[in-house]
């Protein structure tokens, strides 16, 4: 029904043209930038190989030869081949083994009181993740998050981590075993240290929670907005006590833009406790983002996917969720409308028959979603500092974002959501230096981040102006 509404108007405005102007040519689009406008600063966009799917590409339960393990890390994270993603969201682990697909915890068992002395182990491999992490970080990934779906079940209100339940401590918890506020922070703390001390990576970013709206079967801890502030404060002294301090905590991860107006709501009716985090997620699933959230905190969104289809590599074929284009116009969107500096898909490639990733693997054959390629338009150009600038569309199925990065280069983001090619003429307004042409890289059913021949620009320092074809539902990503 969309999609025809929007055919129909666009043989109206032509019809339009042809009627004032006697002008046969199709009417232009006039897409208007100004870097003068400047709105979020962008961390980058990521996925997750967490519940041991990071093995799935290379450990013990991956089928993949060498070669294909690494053309899978090329794809999601080379700036010249693949996605070019800038964010990795590994799992902490909260689970008693590695059984089914479970995070194994560092503290596999309880020392028996919140006082008692800790006894972590730490094997190397954190189910595939430590290797990734590098691989990742090979490829010029340098923001790694790391975020705790549960703590482990004897410090929860339910003894278990799956199944729900609070941090016992947190306010409305009265746990026999006391208060392991504390111990949970030191546990994060010491996850820091294997990592950094054992892998010489620097985890940036960490989480301690994970759709806390949410009761699940697997690895899930509940958590309100005030029980978050209670563990909040813990944590940020816990961080500073220990030389962590420029680790940055990212909170809270609710499972839609509605329940997360509700958390963040609560949270910031505890005094101090929105300056104690310094990043506020949500996830896209139950209620999609389309609104700021009341924050002045960094939003990410990091996680969402199509949890409902089946593998599906199309771009666009019949309108359904999990087709690139729609991906293509949830980060857009997210961008512009949600004010989000991250965006995250969930996991990035596994063996399974759904579409929860952007890369399918079978055996030794990888298949590669064209959401992927959604992702590359934006992360391939719009890289971790740019600063999302003033664009605006005179016609609304063209949506269009834009980018000035920290090296100057200038990413515009134009996605034709109509069923006829388009012409549109770009001003670009404010920029410093000579831009004497814009690159194109065109994604549509027939290209996956295709390299087009460069426009010619005319206009001087302060106003540059080209103009393009952007063809029937297409995305394309102007460089200049
Ligand atoms: C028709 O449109 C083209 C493209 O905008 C323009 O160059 C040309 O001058 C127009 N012709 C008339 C007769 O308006
Ligand atoms: C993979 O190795 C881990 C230990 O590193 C082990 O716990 C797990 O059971 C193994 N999985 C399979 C399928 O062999
Ligand atoms: C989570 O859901 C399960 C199944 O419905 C229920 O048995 C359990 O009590 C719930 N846990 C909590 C902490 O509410
Ligand atoms: C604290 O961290 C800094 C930077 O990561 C490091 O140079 C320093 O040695 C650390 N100090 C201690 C006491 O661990
Ligand atoms: C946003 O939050 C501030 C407090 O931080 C509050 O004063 C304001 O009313 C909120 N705005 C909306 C639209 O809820
Ligand atoms: C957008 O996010 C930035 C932080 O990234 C914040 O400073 C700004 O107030 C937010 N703007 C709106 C409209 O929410
Ligand atoms: C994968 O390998 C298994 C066992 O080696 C085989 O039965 C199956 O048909 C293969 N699947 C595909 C899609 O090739």
């Amino acid at each position: 029904m969309w999609l025809l509404t929007l055919t129909q108007l666009t043989i109206f405005t032509t019809t339009l043209a042809l009627k004032a102007g006697g002008n046969s040519t199709t009417p232009i689009t006039k897409l208007t930038i100004d870097t003068r406008t400047r709105y979020q600063t962008i961390v980058g966009f990521g996925i997750s190989q967490a519940f041991q799917r990071a093995r799935q590409v290379h450990g013990n339960t991956s089928a993949l030869s060498s070669a294909n393990s690494q053309r899978v890390i090329d794809l999601l994270f080379s700036q010249e081949h693949g996605a070019g993603l800038t964010i990795l969201r590994n799992g902490i682990g909260s689970s008693p083994s590695y059984a089914l697909d479970w995070m194994k915890s560092i503290e596999p068992a309880s020392p028996g009181s919140p006082n008692a002395t800790p006894v972590y182990e730490w094997d190397g491999d954190d189910a595939g993740q430590v290797w990734l992490t590098k691989e990742a970080m090979k490829r010029g990934v340098a923001a790694i998050y790391a975020d705790a779906w549960s703590v482990p079940g004897y410090m929860k209100s339910n003894g278990q981590d799956s199944n729900g339940g609070y941090i016992c401590g947190v306010s409305g918890t009265s746990c026999a075993s006391g208060d392991w506020r504390q111990a949970y922070a030191n546990y994060l703390v010491q996850y820091l240290r294997f990592y950094k001390e054992r892998e010489g990576v620097a985890v940036k970013y960490l989480g301690f929670l994970n759709e806390p709206d949410l009761n699940q079967t697997y690895a899930s801890m509940q958590s309100s907005g005030f029980q978050a502030a209670d563990f909040l404060k813990v944590l940020r002294s816990t961080l500073s006590a220990s030389n962590f301090s420029d680790v940055q905590i990212v909170c809270c991860e609710a499972t839609g833009w509605s329940d997360s107006e509700d958390l963040l709501a609560e949270l910031k009716s505890v005094a101090g406790a929105e300056d104690m985090m310094d990043v506020f997620s949500a996830h896209g699933y139950s209620s999609h983002p389309a609104l700021p959230l009341n924050t002045t905190k960094p939003v990410w969104q990091t996680e969402w996917a199509d949890l409902d289809g089946r593998w599906n590599t199309a771009w666009d074929n019949l309108g359904k969720e999990g087709e690139g284009i729609s991906w293509a116009n949830k980060i857009q969107q997210g961008l512009t409308l949600s004010n989000m500096s991250a965006f995250f898909y969930w996991i990035g490639a596994e063996q399974a028959p759904t579409n929860s990733a952007l890369i399918n693997l079978q055996n030794d054959t990888i298949s590669v979603s064209t959401r992927l390629w959604a992702f590359a338009q934006f992360s391939r150009f719009v890289k971790p500092g740019a600063v999302r600038v003033e664009a605006k569309s005179d016609v609304g199925y063209v949506r269009v974002s834009a980018f000035e990065n920290s090296d100057g280069k200038i990413a515009i983001e134009v996605i034709n959501n109509g069923h006829t090619d388009v012409q549109v003429e770009v001003e670009l307004w404010g920029v410093s230096g000579l831009r004497e042409s814009a690159t194109p890289w065109l994604t549509n059913n027939q290209n996956d981040l295709k390299m087009l021949a460069s426009i010619p620009t005319v206009g001087d320092h302060d106003r540059v102006v080209f103009k393009a074809s952007v063809m029937e539902r297409s995305m394309v990503s102007f460089v200049l």
